[in-house]
């Protein structure tokens, strides 16, 4: 593959843009929502560039080009055996995880998440009418883990399904193909579909560390399995809206079809002219990205670890989203601190069920990167001094 150097060390000027990151807080430094300050890749902005010149934008279906490389990925990244007929092409992700909830539960039944967890995880099962059953993840010495006691003693009958995010969004953790097996064996033992969302596996920052897709389990899982994918955390293509679902086993995948009915617009054109492009020629812009991510990381984690111990972190392989504990800071609310002390504007923990906690998003420039933790190591000195 060609060498190329990409400029991740120039913050694009997003204010003005539409962005949700930069203008829903105009007043505060954005390091929340999950898009990043970079450029996208070269080989999108050409192949858009190109699909804009034609000028004629009809409705549009996921074109011979797109299956092609979305199944070249799969194969190559995930060594999954998919073919065209598995695939389920969708204008996002989020709008997936709540027609898994329709296609399996009803009123009265439940769905499964371990939190702390991307925040539609909440509200998913009640588009379906269903309850929510949270297991919240345990911490040990060494990482977070699931709680199969409490989840043992949690699942009932009337539990249809369970919603995985791997890598996991906020904590930043990879689980284990040991882990990821153990998990598709509870959801069989317990009859419950296994929805496993994977929108953030090309981002993993530990070279020691690997994705293991819920695609590579056994096929006897895939007949209660739908596994969603998209380019839009890696390429950066966010806003565009486009993900697929990976769906083997063809009663499933009915039902999920079943489910969608006429409840989803079409693709958007571009999207899938991005998507293509991202899977099909992304790759060296992808590995200079996570060599960036991970400095930033590293650097991030050394900054917090070194001037501001008020704050407690832990070890982040994935995601350009880092968790940070605030409990030891001792105010209310940390998000609102910061955005009030520091003028910068973090994710709020609470939501996503950790309260006392904030995400920070370091998929920037690192001088941008530094800027807000300066700001926020200043801020927890002042009150630190005043208490
Ligand atoms: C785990 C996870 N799933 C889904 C999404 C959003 O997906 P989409 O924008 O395609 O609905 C995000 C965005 O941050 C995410 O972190």
């Amino acid at each position: 593959m060609s060498e190329i150097h990409s400029d991740f060390d120039t913050l694009p000027h997003r204010r003005g843009t539409g962005s949700i990151k930069w203008e829903r807080y105009p007043d505060y430094i954005p390091y929340w929502v999950a898009d990043m300050d970079f450029v996208s890749p070269a080989c999108v902005l050409e192949a858009m560039h190109r699909r804009v010149d034609h000028g004629v934008f009809g409705y549009a279906h996921a074109h011979a080009g797109l299956v092609e490389a979305v199944l070249q990925y799969l194969k190559e990244m995930h060594q999954s055996s998919a073919t065209e007929k598995d695939l389920v092409h969708l204008p996002g992700l989020v709008p997936a995880l709540s027609l898994a909830c329709r296609a399996y539960a009803k009123p009265g039944d439940q769905v499964m998440i371990s939190s702390p967890v991307y925040y539609p995880f909440f509200h998913v099962a009640a588009d379906a009418g269903a309850e929510l059953i949270d297991v919240p993840h345990i911490r040990d010495e060494v990482t977070w883990r699931f709680d199969w006691d409490a989840m043992e003693a949690a699942v009932t009958p009337r539990t249809r399904v369970l919603i995985l995010c791997n890598p996991q969004n906020p904590l930043g953790r990879v689980f284990s193909e040991a882990e990821i097996t153990q998990l598709a064996d509870f959801c069989e033992r317990h009859d419950l579909l296994l929805v496993s969302d994977e929108i953030h596996c090309d981002l993993i920052l530990d070279p020691e560390q690997q994705h293991f897709s819920t695609l590579r389990l056994p096929e006897k899982y895939h007949e209660r399995l739908i596994t969603l994918m998209a380019p839009s955390k890696t390429y950066n293509v966010a806003g565009l809206g486009y993900s697929f679902a990976v769906i083997q086993n063809d009663e499933v995948r009915r039902r999920f079809l079943k489910a969608k009915g006429c409840t989803l617009p079409e693709i958007n054109l571009l999207a899938m002219v991005a998507a293509e492009a991202a899977y099909r020629d992304g790759e060296p812009w992808r590995r200079e990205l996570i060599a960036y991510l991970r400095k930033n990381r590293d650097t991030l984690a050394d900054f917090i670890r070194r001037e501001v111990p008020a704050l407690t972190i832990h070890e982040h392989a994935a995601t350009y989203l880092y968790w940070i504990d605030c409990s030891k800071l001792n105010v209310p609310n940390p998000c609102q601190f910061f955005a009030k002390e520091a003028g910068v504007f973090l994710t709020d923990g609470g939501p996503f069920g950790g309260a006392q906690h904030v995400r920070f998003n370091f998929g920037c420039p690192r001088s941008h990167m530094l800027a807000g933790l300066h700001e926020m190591r200043n801020a927890v000195a002042r009150t630190l001094e005043i208490s």
